[in-house]
């Protein structure tokens, strides 16, 4: 049988996990807003039309951050038709989704949504049609308690107190053709520094986030990140990274070698901002926001050809993938991946949160419920928070048909020392294989594993429903402890959280 070792070791340490990586994201975008989380008239709203059946499932995921309120929706979006009196409102054309898109829910509503979900807001703004005076309005109107136009607009608006928006994304794809008012990158980057000084000169306590390539794959990747950060590195505080997988050659064992490519493209990023941080003679570090990623694929074909030929329409099903086993499994290899680069991945959204490529979907007559993509971050998001120690592991590997080295196995652990607490999440990528995994818990004596849980499946293309939840975690009580070796087999194609705690004598 294949065997894969790690050693977890509480001196190994990459970084605190900066709990934002367990961030998602809400655009206008489908039915993420409008019968997503708001819906009057659903038996779940409460007074403001707020599906509390979704912020259930939401508080349950454990996200602290989200990100809104787009996406390629923002570039064409004017915030101010979205405020005050909702009868006074604007209904607008959405060009990222040729969408109508009637203004019922803006930053006033949202702010109250984020509050109740117990949740941050990351705010973008529009750098595709707009620039440095709107954004310096929208700040103004969310973070100030002046006695000025847009914080006393927030104020007859009815929101006395400012929203204390921290994190601020500038624009949104700005290297993608797709995106209104796509630039060139020293342009879009000229653009977001004069943006961010201006706004961090009306509210220092802010933080922001220029954008990098909308991919790995965008023929731009590498340069766009060196020639936007050459002109904004010493204005903002992040970098984004976009990034989508997809099973179309329905091969599985490729699938899960995503994580390898994702590891590419985050070190790619971190050399891209550290040879520019060279360039400038800077000690300061840009940190990488993840704030898309997701497997998006399932409905793409649909969605094409629906706003092909029937534009203009209201909240309509778009981008409503229902994910299967195997997505899950590639989730939580994200996950993981992001943990490994605890030290440099501050910030990753995953994209969506409901009904849009989304781990929470709402029946508009019916329950919300979760998708099999729910559970490897409720799990990460769970037991995710502490230290991320080095992954020293070694173990076999195969090929897959575009990959030639592919551990069998992927793994990190984070120790909590406050909990007094050491998970361990481990992926066998192996479809075929079953592989004894062994973890040297050196420094962790009296450690003793509290709750295995399990992604486990033979049926890769297994989906849930309202009605039935096929994928999901069981408990395993089988993991051994001999002499502070903890052993497990993990199953071909499985994802396992191995929670240990110390024992109290
Ligand atoms: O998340 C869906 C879309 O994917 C976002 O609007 C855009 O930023 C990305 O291309």
């Amino acid at each position: 049988m294949n065997k894969t070792k790690l050693i977890v070791d509480k001196d190994f340490r990459i970084g605190e996990v900066d709990k934002r990586i367990y961030g998602s994201f809400i655009e206008h975008l489908g039915r993420a807003v409008y019968t997503g989380i708001y819906q009057p008239g659903h038996p779940s709203a409460d007074k403001y039309g707020f599906r509390q059946d979704v912020i259930q499932l939401v508080k349950e995921l454990g996200v602290p951050i989200v990100r809104y309120p787009g996406g390629n929706f923002v570039s064409n979006f004017r915030w101010e038709d979205s405020v005050g009196p909702k009868e006074e409102r604007r209904s607008r054309l959405d060009l990222a989704w040729r969408t109508y898109e009637p203004n019922e829910i803006g930053i006033n509503e949202f702010s109250k949504w984020a509050k109740e979900a117990g949740t941050d807001i990351m705010m973008a703004v529009n750098l595709g049609t707009r620039g440095v005076t709107d954004a310096l309005n929208l700040l103004e109107y969310c973070n100030l308690d002046t006695n000025s136009y847009y914080a006393d607009l927030r104020k007859k608006h009815g929101d006395k107190d400012p929203y204390g928006i921290k994190l601020w994304c500038m624009g949104n794809e700005m290297d993608g053709p797709w995106q209104t008012g796509h630039k060139e990158a020293r342009e879009y980057g000229h653009l977001a520094a004069e943006t961010s000084k201006a706004m961090k000169t009306m509210d220092n306590s802010i933080e922001t986030v220029v954008c990098g390539s909308s991919n790995v794959d965008m023929p731009t990747f590498g340069k766009w990140e060196a020639g936007v950060l050459d002109e904004a590195y010493d204005y903002v505080d992040y970098i984004s990274l976009h990034q989508y997988w997809n099973n179309y050659a329905d091969d599985t064992a490729d699938f899960f070698a995503a994580s390898d490519d994702l590891d590419y493209f985050i070190n790619s990023v971190v050399a891209a901002c550290d040879y520019v941080k060279a360039t400038k003679h800077s000690h300061r570090n840009i940190n990488l926001s993840f704030d898309e990623w997701n497997v998006w694929y399932h409905s793409t074909q649909q969605d094409d050809q629906d706003m092909r030929n029937m534009p203009w329409r209201s909240h309509p099903h778009l981008l409503e993938d229902i994910y299967n086993y195997e997505d899950a499994i590639v989730d939580a290899l994200a996950l993981i991946k992001f943990l490994q680069h605890a030290d440099r991945v501050k910030v990753a959204c995953l994209a969506q949160l409901v009904n849009v490529i989304a781990p929470i979907m709402t029946e508009e007559n019916g329950p919300a419920w979760r998708q099999t993509i729910f559970y490897p971050f409720f799990l990460v998001s769970k037991y995710g928070r502490g230290v991320a120690l080095h992954p020293v592991l070694s173990g076999g590997d195969h090929a897959t048909s575009r990959h030639d080295h592919v551990s069998d196995v992927d793994a990190v652990s984070v120790y909590n020392e406050e909990e007094e607490q050491v998970a361990i999440f481990a992926v066998n990528r192996s479809v075929m294989e079953t592989v004894e995994f062994e973890a040297d818990l050196r420094g962790f004596e009296g450690y003793r594993p509290e709750k295995v849980l399990a992604l486990e499946g033979t049926d890769m293309k297994a989906v849930n429903s309202a009605a039935e939840e096929k994928v999901k975690p069981v408990e395993r009580t089988d993991a051994r402890m001999d002499g502070g070796l903890l052993s497990l087999s993990l199953k071909p194609a499985s994802f396992v959280t191995i929670v240990l705690k110390k024992e109290t004598v």
